[in-house]
Parts: structure tokens; sequence; C-alpha cells
């Protein structure tokens, strides 16, 4: 039995406002309170997906203005992640939470994420995101400031119209080289013990 559930609206799912469906332990911290306190009342939405009541599937996403990275447009909604736990996979469950993304969004011109593609972590691969039906539009070459600094990766804009004559959207890409704080798992996200207020470069 499948179920979606809307977790910034049910209190009783709160803790999945804070941490996503990986076995990462749930803490409020500093960075995701500020993102929530801004993104909430943009429009942010999350939902998660129960599989016969076991949390396997999660989708978060915002109108630009309230989004966890730094893509600007008018109309146009940002998906922060999307993600599917492998031993649910097969289900297609990835595009019945697009769908219900899609739905819920209404009249967006379009939405718009991000795909990474050379990254050593094996999140947001560009395959999966053209699976889903985001199309690359943009892209920078990018590589850690400190970590791995011999491995550069592409990060691509992602955008999927949903109007004729949709106006893509723009990455501001000197504030992406920050890094991300919307979500301590994400492989981007720009972590305290760096110390860096840019955390990568281009290469
Ligand atoms: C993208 C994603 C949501 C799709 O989930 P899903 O809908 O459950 O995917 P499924 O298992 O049903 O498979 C989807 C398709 O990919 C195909 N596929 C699976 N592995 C593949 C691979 N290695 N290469 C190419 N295609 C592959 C499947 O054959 C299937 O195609 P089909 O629909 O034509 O049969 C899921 O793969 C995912 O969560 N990936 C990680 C996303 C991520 O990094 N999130 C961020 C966390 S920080």
């Amino acid at each position: 039995m499948i179920e979606i559930v809307d977790v910034v609206h049910r209190p009783e799912f709160e803790r999945y406002l804070w941490k996503c469906i990986s076995p990462m332990p749930y803490r409020r911290y500093r960075k995701r309170g500020e993102y929530l306190k801004r993104a909430i009342p943009g429009g942010l939405r999350k939902e998660i997906l129960l599989l016969n009541g076991d949390a396997v599937g999660q989708i978060e996403y915002a109108p630009a203005e309230a989004s966890g990275y730094p893509i600007r447009g008018r109309g146009i909604w940002v998906m922060n992640c999307i993600w599917v736990l492998r031993r649910a996979g097969g289900r297609r469950l990835g595009k019945l939470l697009m769908e219900r993304m899609l739905r819920s969004i209404g009249d967006a011109e379009g939405v718009a994420t991000i795909a990474l593609e050379g990254h050593h972590s094996p999140w947001m691969k560009l395959w999966q995101m053209e699976y889903l039906g985001f199309k690359p539009i943009d892209h920078r070459r990018l590589r850690h400031r400190v970590k791995r600094r011999d491995i550069c990766f592409t990060l691509h804009l992602m955008w999927m119209p949903l109007r004729p004559g949709a106006r893509p959207p723009e990455m501001d890409w000197a504030e992406m080289l920050r890094g991300v704080d919307f979500c301590l798992a994400h492989p981007l996200y720009r972590a305290e013990s760096w110390g860096l207020d840019v955390v990568y470069e281009t290469c």
C-alpha cells in the first residue's frame, strides 16, 4: 500500500522536516532550522512516500525564492531533492513523487533542479534527473577547494518547462560556489568544519 504524506502540515511527521529517509539520526540543526524558517512561509513542500507504512521515498520542492539552491526565475519551482531508497526501487515510485509535485505546483512555468556528473557521491546523478524528465540547460565544472581537489565534477542546472514558451531559470553560479545549507545529507552541503565561506571553485 502506497501513501504520500505532506510532512509540512502534519505535525506527527514533523521529524521528516529535519531529517530525510536516510538512516541519519533525527537532529534539529541550526542551518536546517534557518532554512525552514524562511522556506515554509515561502511555500516549501515536502512529502514522504510510505510503502506499507515504511518511509522509502521523499520529495522536497519550493518556489524558486524559497528553494535551497540559488536558482532564479519567475513562476518557477525548484526541486531541492527527490529520493527513493534502493530497496523500494523498480516500482517507479520516483515518477509517482514527480506526478504528485507537478499536481501540487499548479500553474507553474516549470521546475528546475540540479544534477551531478563525475561527483564522488552517488547522489543527484545526471541520468537519474534526465530519467525523471529534466533536461540540462547550463553547467559548470567544479571542484571542492579542500576535499579531493584532484576531482573535477560537473554541476548541471536542470529544467522541465511546463508551458509553451516558459522562460528558463538561471543559476547564480557565484552563490552556488558557496555550497548548500538546507540539508546535512546533501552532496554539496557546506560543512561548518571546512571553515569556508566558498566551498567550490571552477576547474
Ligand atoms: C531517480 C530515482 C528517484 C528513481 O526512482 P524510482 O522511480 O524508484 O526508479 P526505479 O527503480 O523504478 O527505476 C527507474 C528507471 O531507471 C532505470 N535504471 C535503474 N538503474 C539504472 C542504471 N544504473 N542506469 C540506467 N537506468 C537505470 C530502471 O530500469 C527504470 O527504467 P524504466 O522505468 O524504463 O523501467 C531514484 O533512482 C533515486 O532516488 N535516486 C537517487 C536520487 C538522489 O540522489 N537523491 C538525493 C539524495 S541526497
